[in-house]
């Protein structure tokens, strides 16, 4: 089965190095369930610069491209696969603006990211992009879906 995210319930988040560094984790996966995600998948590890390299291809050529991916693979990161109807643009309201100080009261950018570089969080930006994120972490047998989740909506 492959997961396509076709009902648009899924996101992939990544807590950054420097949240991780500062022990934020819990914090953070804390206002991600108050505000109703159930965590499908879930792990702590570490990229090398070749597979952030990848994850953020599509940024390739931009000028801050070398130094995301040199800060997204200076430290352990935690990757999850997050559940809510409409879970992109549900999160991405969470998570606040790319740069923490346009970013809204109470979203985890305004309360967590230490720069615009340094932004704490990492949300998908469509649909499309979180199943391929998702993937890109996690293999079918490391997602949890319990039966009333509906997750097979998604495939
Ligand atoms: S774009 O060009 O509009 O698609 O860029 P944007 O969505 O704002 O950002 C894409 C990712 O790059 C990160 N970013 C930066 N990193 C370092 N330095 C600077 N100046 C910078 N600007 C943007 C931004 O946080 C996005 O990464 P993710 O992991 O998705 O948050």
């Amino acid at each position: 089965t492959k997961f396509v995210n076709m009902a648009g319930n899924t996101t992939l988040t990544m807590i950054k190095p420097g949240a991780v560094r500062r022990n934020l984790i819990g914090p953070i996966l804390g206002m991600i369930t108050e505000h109703g995600f159930k965590v499908e998948a879930l792990k702590l590890t570490k990229l090398s610069a070749r597979q952030a390299a990848k994850f953020y291809e599509v940024h390739r050529g931009k000028p801050f491209y070398d130094g995301l991916v040199n800060y997204m693979s200076s430290g352990p990161i935690v990757a999850a696969i997050i559940r809510k109807d409409n879970a992109v643009a549900e999160f991405r309201e969470l998570i606040g603006n790319t740069d923490p100080e346009k970013a809204s009261e109470g979203t985890i950018r305004k309360l967590f990211a230490e720069s615009l570089s340094h932004n704490a969080v990492h949300g998908s930006d469509s649909d499309e992009n979180a199943a391929k994120e998702a993937a890109f972490f996690f293999s079918e047998t490391e997602r949890f879906c319990p039966e009333e989740w509906h997750c097979d909506e998604d495939m």
